[in-house]
């Protein structure tokens, strides 16, 4: 049983944890693994920030959006400054946007956080709301002409769904055959014990799609026109359309054209039933190249709330889970042959994954189950500290530790405090 006092120290630990990954103004997800700003990090971070520094919140979006590309693309690291400590850097990538970047973008959660901030003191986010808006609607753009076929949004590559070694892309990545990689290092595996990292197989491929993108000049038409990689995924699509809504509700308020954005929800949500895989009731994913479903249940696939989507059979689902999992939601199911309980995106459970399944579980009516999933998120972090992820079967650490996103989910979400916040 926790105490009053024991939820304070941990928020204290939490706030501390963000300051001491604040780099002036952008978060490092951790130290050593993660030494740059990484994309939907960064808006999980200013979430963070917001319960007890609304305006270092702030700057969190502002440094993320000051990475923008010329034709709206918001990529999913902006390297700031050097760091010998990472693999692959500014020099593999070889990007030339405003900052040094990587090529890809990743999900786009930064108009559903900073929805939050602007709702916590609208005057104080009056007069940046239109730039944010205008960079945010800017990015969603690009995703509109890049990413997204049929209303389903797509990654190019693994690192764009956050997910990078999901066993949905297992079928996808096996078709590529990473002819002429060359010798590269890794560093991951120099921070984290290499059996909670993705494979070198995984890597060879992660590279070879860099060099690629490399090759193309980073051209999204040149890139499109031979498609080797593209696969529709829920996290992609779920939280586009979840950020689309949260777009909407600040162009609005700040006057913005709002037609453009109301079109793309409709897309999005017509778009969703594409991803619904009829061999095991569930959101799925779904490659593009060749039609077919990945068929895995992933935490993903519970995002539909989030994307305001309501759907019994995913209830049955995630009521299933709270029975045979001691520390949901876990990133592929126990029971498969997959399953991988510290490898990162194989099976481990995710605070941020589990946040954004809370809430939007709240705001579709299912209070209990939201409830029953922020309280386990607790007693997880409580027990097992700020990591990157958890093993889901006794909710040991893993991956990096003094996690900067854990620690702001604690603050905003799972700490018992943080309705108060
Ligand atoms: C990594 O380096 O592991 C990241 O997930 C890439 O975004």
């Amino acid at each position: 049983m926790m105490t009053t006092i024991d939820t304070q120290v941990l928020d204290q630990q939490a706030r501390d944890i963000l300051v001491a990954n604040d780099r002036g103004g952008y978060t490092i997800p951790t130290a050593g693994l993660y030494p740059y700003q990484w994309n939907w990090d960064s808006a999980f971070c200013a979430w963070g920030f917001s319960t007890f520094d609304l305006e270092r919140a702030w700057r969190e979006i502002e440094m993320l959006l000051s990475g923008q590309w010329s034709n709206g693309m918001v990529p999913h690291i902006l390297f700031h400054q050097d760091d010998p400590g990472y693999f692959p850097g500014p020099d593999v990538w070889g990007c030339d946007g405003p900052i040094p970047s990587s090529g890809i973008s990743q999900p786009p959660v930064a108009a559903t956080f900073a929805r939050k901030l602007w709702e916590k003191d609208p005057d104080m986010a009056a007069p940046r709301l239109a730039d944010v808006v205008r960079g945010l609607t800017d990015w969603h753009r690009w995703f509109f002409r890049w990413r997204v076929l049929d209303g389903m949004a797509f990654l190019t590559h693994p690192w764009e769904a956050g997910r990078d070694n999901a066993p949905d892309w297992d079928s996808a990545m096996a078709a590529i055959e990473p002819v002429g990689v060359g010798d590269y290092v890794r560093r991951d595996t120099g921070h984290v014990d290499p059996a909670m990292r993705p494979t070198k197989a995984d890597y060879d491929r992660y590279v070879w799609l860099v060099q690629r993108g490399r090759r193309l000049g980073w051209d999204d038409a040149e890139m499109a026109r031979n498609p080797v990689f593209r696969v529709a995924d829920p996290t992609m699509t779920f939280t586009l359309l979840r950020a689309n809504r949260d777009l909407l509700v600040m162009a609005r308020a700040s006057g913005a054209p709002c037609d453009e954005i109301e079109g793309w929800i409709a897309d999005l949500e017509a778009g969703a039933a594409g991803l619904w895989n009829p061999d095991i009731a569930s959101f799925d994913s779904r490659d593009l190249v060749n039609g077919g479903f990945s068929g895995c249940l992933s935490n993903a696939s519970y995002l539909c709330w989030y994307a305001g989507i309501d759907q019994p059979q995913m209830l049955d689902h995630f009521r299933k889970l709270r029975g045979n999992c001691r520390y949901p939601i876990p990133s592929h199911p126990l029971d498969s042959p997959r399953f991988e309980a510290k490898r990162y995106w194989r099976g481990p459970t995710w605070g941020i994954m589990n946040t954004a399944i809370g809430l939007g579980l709240e705001e579709m009516g299912h209070g209990g189950e939201a409830e029953a999933l922020r309280a386990a998120t607790c007693e997880l972090i409580a027990a097992h500290g700020f990591a990157e992820y958890f093993d889901p079967t006794d909710g040991s650490a893993a991956g990096g530790g003094q996690f900067s996103w854990t620690a702001a989910i604690w603050l905003a979400w799972a700490s018992p405090n943080a309705r108060r916040a």
